[in-house]
């Protein structure tokens, strides 16, 4: 939530940081705004709206200087609008914030009885207002913010300019992400790595309770007491172009299309198609390790939530294990009942979800191991875990989250395997029959793909209908729950996932023509009940589209439109079956014209509560 970037060099900032504004436009798109520190003084212009409103206000003007802030907003405290977008200025104090000050109305009130004046409605102003107050007060720019950021409750990534320190940016994280880029005689930091990419590839994520004083040619790292800390950049070999769309229409398209290969990065060097074994020695999850623990509890949000409750058919079917499923905005504040013989495995595309990372959090406390399945290399989830498994799957730009789902489920299904080979619960055998399906799915879904025509011709003759319920059974059930939330969340279109076997209990009170009923009726043990619930809504009259991959024409006869899905074994399904979905998603939206990347209210990356 929210976007920052920072940049002090040799070049000109601006254009550096409107393009890794862009790059973070994912991460938030309501406002934004950008300071440039010029040989005039300095320049600071916001705007309501998405980034290329910024460009347009900005693109009047000349603005030459090579020190600046951006930002890029998702509004929490206060409406989108000019006044509250960012950067936020105090006399010679400008600050670009990400999250969330808890205890900003006590400092608003503090700072207006020593006659400070506010023009927002942030949390974010006050910040420039404190530190503005510690330097009037004689304190260094540096000892200023150190002394203010001791005085803030709750999460802050922030870049901080003062205009009487031209040589300088300094950059402040927790609890939210920040990553410092660095640059030969040039340095740039942003709340993630696509805005920095274009420039190096040599790269520091920092931790909580750090500050970074960041001049053109050094990068200083404090703690919040003042004491120094190592500075050491890793190289990330990820090349910036597997950012960029790539003659798709939408980031969305791009990445639904590149499944197959994220899922092949995903399998690589972990599936030895050749031993017909999984190595996962690089998450150190050994033997004597897995056979002493009794649960298994996913923690998660979003798709990732359904990944786990996918992952929970996969893993008790695979190792016997007893798995739960948690939402981890709930299971924060529950009393958890879990300790040192239940693993608790979060999920996590971005790494940095806020709920997660609490959860994850509260999980260590009653001393569960944790392992997570990250997509982006060293956030903050996977730096917080016993163990990691990264998905490999490229950068995620688009809001709807589609590789990340289907990688994450590769990762589970390597976890399982590993898991049962290890405790003796599934055979070498059974194993290998495992590991021959699991090579086959890049190829699957690349002919899966190949038939988008077969979705789009799906997409425009339901796009209109302003209702949908999905239903699955079994491992098809959060397979529904994720193509319900593909379809709303991109087109605003109300659907609704349930589990088939339901329905008789309310939902199919809602069945008429004008809402398609979309089941995911795969062959396998509930695949007669599902057919059974299928007649049942065709008895009702409703509009039924089927997912099915039975090639017998039961299925066909009793829905108005289906799409053929290939077989494979159940326990698999769930990966092939939803691309159609997410595609129909995506068809359905663009016909009506929405936001596909960027949907209203959303943000990429929820890094606050
Ligand atoms: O980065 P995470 O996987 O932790 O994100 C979790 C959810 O915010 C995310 O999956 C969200 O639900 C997506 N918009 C779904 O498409």
């Amino acid at each position: 939530m929210c976007g920052i970037v920072g940049y002090i060099g040799k070049r000109h900032a601006l254009p550096i940081i409107l393009d890794g504004l862009k790059r973070l436009e994912y991460r938030g798109y309501d406002s934004s705004g950008v300071a440039i520190l010029t040989d005039a003084g300095l320049v600071l212009k916001r705007k309501k709206g998405k980034i290329k409103d910024l460009v347009g206000l900005v693109g009047q003007e000349t603005i030459n200087g090579t020190t600046g802030l951006g930002h890029t907003r998702w509004a929490t405290h206060g409406k989108p609008s000019d006044e509250n977008a960012h950067p936020h200025r105090a006399g010679d104090v400008v600050v670009v914030h990400n999250g969330i000050i808890e205890n900003y109305t006590e400092l608003r009130a503090v700072l207006k009885g020593r006659g400070h004046h506010f023009k927002s409605e942030t949390d974010t102003e006050i910040i420039a207002h404190l530190i503005e107050d510690h330097i009037k007060s004689g304190e260094s720019f540096e000892l200023a913010v150190l002394a203010s950021i001791n005085q803030l409750k709750g999460s802050f990534a922030l870049g901080i300019m003062h205009t009487k320190s031209p040589d300088r940016l300094i950059a402040v994280r927790e609890a939210s992400p920040l990553v410092i880029g660095f640059g030969n005689t040039e340095n740039i930091f942003a709340s993630d790595m696509p805005a920095i990419l274009p420039y190096t590839n040599n790269m520091l994520f920092m931790n909580d309770g750090t500050v970074a004083v960041i001049t053109a040619d050094s990068v200083k790292l404090l703690d919040f007491t003042g004491s120094p800390l190592p500075v050491n950049p890793k190289h990330f070999d990820i090349n910036p172009a597997t950012a960029e769309k790539g003659g798709y229409k939408h980031f969305m398209q791009k990445e639904i299309f590149e499944q197959p290969q994220a899922i092949t990065d995903t399998m690589r060097d972990r599936l030895l198609f050749d031993k017909k074994e999984i190595d996962l020695n690089e998450a150190g999850l050994e033997g004597k390790l897995l056979h002493a623990m009794k649960r298994i509890n996913f923690v998660a949000c979003g798709t990732s939530y359904h990944a786990g409750l996918t992952g929970k058919y996969i893993i008790e079917e695979m190792t016997g294990i007893p798995v739960d499923v948690d939402v981890a905005s709930e299971f924060r504040y529950k009393t958890p009942l879990l300790g040192n013989e239940t693993l608790t495995i979060a999920i996590s595309q971005s790494g940095e979800t806020a709920d997660t990372l609490a959860a994850i959090r509260l999980a260590k406390k009653h001393g569960s191991r944790i392992l997570s399945i990250c997509n982006v290399i060293d956030s903050t989830i996977a730096r917080e875990s016993d163990h990691v498994l990264y998905t490999h799957a490229g950068p995620e730009i688009s809001v709807a989250s589609t590789k990340a789902f289907t990688s994450q489920l590769i990762a589970i299904y390597l976890i399982a395997i590993h898991i049962g080979r290890s405790i003796g619960r599934i055979s070498k055998q059974q194993a290998s029959l495992y590991i021959d399906t699991l090579v086959t799915i890049p190829s699957l879904l690349d002919n899966l793909l190949k038939q988008e025509d077969k979705i789009i011709a799906l997409a425009k003759e339901y796009a209109k209908c302003s209702d949908f319920l999905y239903l699955g059974r079994g491992i098809s059930y959060p397979v529904a729950l994720e193509g319900a939330l593909k379809l709303k969340e991109i087109s605003y279109i109300h659907a609704e996932g349930y589990p088939a076997g339901e329905i008789k209990h309310g939902p199919i009170a809602l069945v008429n023509r004008d809402m398609p009923v979309v089941f995911i009726a795969v062959k396998g043990r509930v695949f007669e009940k599902i057919k059974n619930n299928i007649e049942e809504v065709k008895a009702r009259d409703g509009r039924i589209i089927s997912f099915t991959n039975t090639g017998n024409n039961d299925i066909q006869n009793l829905s108005d439109s289906f799409f053929l899905l290939p077989e494979i074994d159940e326990l698999f399904t769930p990966i092939l079956s939803i691309v159609p979905l997410q595609l129909l998603a995506y068809h359905i939206a663009v016909m009506n014209g929405t936001d596909v990347d960027q949907p209203k209210n959303l943000a990429k990356s929820v890094t606050v509560e």
